[in-house]
């Protein structure tokens, strides 16, 4: 039965409010019990996630492991087109969605929220194109031996997302997985449950039943014995570097694989000769500002060459000025608010620990000043700049609207204060100089690095990082086949 759009965020929380889905049905949890989301704007509750446990878990992941083998068994085609309808109706709910996802993550709707909703549905029609590529090859082993690959499914996955993104980053992990023949149980993140609930319900309208099951609950008591579950053969994983350990170590007592999308530390390399116009544009859209900075890739350490560096600044504090702090749901709205409260508290320590540590804050646009976002979990966006490269603020990863700039002189002092992290996720360098562009690309150390430009997660295009950034890719060809499938060796002695 096709559902229709609930445009009213407030009443699809409602609507959705207390429930897994499991096997193809909304269904409480076997403790009946729920934990509050909230609205981060307004710091009201907008209605209940189910807090689900190694019961639950156990439920959805014997559903899913039951649903897995007709699935596996379809013709990858058939996996692939109803992949790319649900892609299709996902996209009819598109507003819906981002509204949705507006309310409960204090993402602006205009700027962040209904862009994922799209992208979400865009990544089904891409996977579910890929279908026919789950190809294996013939090796010249021996003449009289007929030798070949097949890719087989892994069986039941595992996948846990984080809520600065949930309905995109679930995509990623959910279509590929979907498509290679495997079933999913995912466990949302406890911020963000709903949006991603309403994708897996209309997801309903077209997939079997069991073979996408969604969990709430706290990452301890659901997450954890997901990924200790023995019939989960499988776990992707994207969060904090400290919780991606904990998943890393539980799978390795399994010895099951794992792929891990972890934090990051970002450079973004201005040289002297650079596009000034493009910089700053490049650096307000890969700082994420209007995600209030809550992203993995955040362009966060800005190096400028000395000649452009003062210029740079004045017009990245002026643009910065220009973005409205205000109501996610508001159309005029730029920039939204964090998480939650301990995120709020995190990213307002590590401003305070900028200022003790001598950097020179520059605090930007203005709080909201409507009185029912009071006690709305907005930050003003803080650009640091004097900052010493050993200090804290531009070694960690703070999470929020914080960017630390830098001044250097010459490449050379550029590409290693960019190395110089314990993070590999993205990387950009801005330049007019074809040869930087090349050496820049070869010597810095990160999974996606960018010229002129600072895209996000795109269809196609593998995404994933070194060092602490990860383990594995996403979002491509690569991550179905490399991740979601093993390959088989067959020999037919044919003499
Ligand atoms: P987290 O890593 O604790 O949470 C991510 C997911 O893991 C959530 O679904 C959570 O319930 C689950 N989880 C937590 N503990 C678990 C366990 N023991 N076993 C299995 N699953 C578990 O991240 P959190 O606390 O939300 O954010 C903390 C920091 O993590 C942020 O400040 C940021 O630095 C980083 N982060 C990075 C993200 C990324 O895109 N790479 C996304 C979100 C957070
Ligand atoms: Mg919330």
């Amino acid at each position: 039965m096709p559902i229709d759009p609930i445009l009213d965020p407030s009443v699809l929380a409602k609507e959705l409010s207390g429930y897994h889905l499991i096997n193809g049905k909304l269904v409480a949890p076997k403790n009946g019990k729920t934990f509050d989301v909230l609205n981060p704007a307004t710091g009201k509750v907008i209605g209940q996630a189910a807090d689900g446990d190694a019961d639950d878990v156990a439920i959805a992941v014997a559903a899913a492991k039951a649903a897995q083998k007709d699935w596996a068994e379809r013709p990858a085609r058939e996996r692939g087109k109803l992949l790319a309808e649900c892609g299709r109706i996902l996209m009819s709910h598109a507003e819906e969605l981002g509204r949705l996802v507006a309310l409960e993550s204090g993402k602006a709707l205009r700027t962040e929220s209904r862009v994922e909703a799209s992208v979400l549905a865009d990544m089904f029609v891409f996977f579910g194109g890929l279908a026919s590529e789950l190809k294996g090859e013939t090796v010249p082993f021996n003449p009289n031996m007929m030798t070949l690959t097949t890719r087989e499914a892994v069986g039941v996955v595992g996948a846990i997302i984080p809520w600065n993104v949930p309905m995109m980053l679930m995509a990623i992990k959910v279509a590929p997985a979907l498509v290679a023949g495997n079933a999913v149980v995912v466990k949302s993140a406890e911020d963000t449950p709903l949006a991603v609930l309403r994708v897996c319900q209309i997801m309903q309208e077209v997939l079997p039943a069991g073979v996408f099951n969604i969990l709430s609950g706290f990452g301890p008591s659901c997450g954890g014995p997901l990924v200790e579950h023995k019939d989960v053969k499988k776990v992707s994983f994207t969060g904090s570097v400290e919780t991606g350990r904990t998943v890393y170590r539980a799978a390795a007592e399994k010895l099951i694989p794992v792929t891990l999308e972890l934090g990051g530390k970002s450079p973004m390399i201005v040289m002297g000769d650079a596009d000034l116009d493009k910089a700053i544009a490049g650096a307000i859209g890969g700082m994420r500002f209007t995600r209030q900075g809550q992203s993995c890739t955040a362009a966060s350490r800005m190096l400028v060459h000395e000649s452009l560096h003062d210029e740079f600044v004045k017009r990245l504090i002026d643009k910065v000025n220009t973005l409205k702090m205000g109501d996610p749901l508001d159309e005029e709205t730029d920039i939204g608010t964090i998480i939650n409260r301990k995120q709020f508290d995190k990213v307002c320590g590590y401003i305070e620990v900028g200022e003790k540590e001598g950097a020179t804050k520059n605090e930007l646009s203005a709080l909201p000043t409507d009185s029912a976002l009071s006690d709305g979990l907005f930050v003003r966006p803080v650009i640091f700049t004097n900052v010493d490269p050993n200090a804290r603020i531009a070694r960690e990863e703070i999470f929020g609207p914080v960017a630390c700039v830098f001044k250097f002189k010459t490449f050379e002092e550029a590409l290693e204060l960019a190395n110089d992290s314990d993070f590999g996720l993205a990387a950009t360098v801005w330049t007019t100089d074809l040869k930087t562009a090349l050496v820049a690309t070869k010597r810095l150390e990160a999974g996606f690095v960018q010229v002129n430009q600072n895209l996000v997660v795109q269809p196609n295009l593998s995404y994933g990082g070194i060092k602490l950034s990860g383990l594995g890719k996403e979002a491509s060809l690569e991550s179905m086949l490399e991740h979601f499938t093993y390959k088989k060796t067959i020999i037919l002695n044919m003499e």
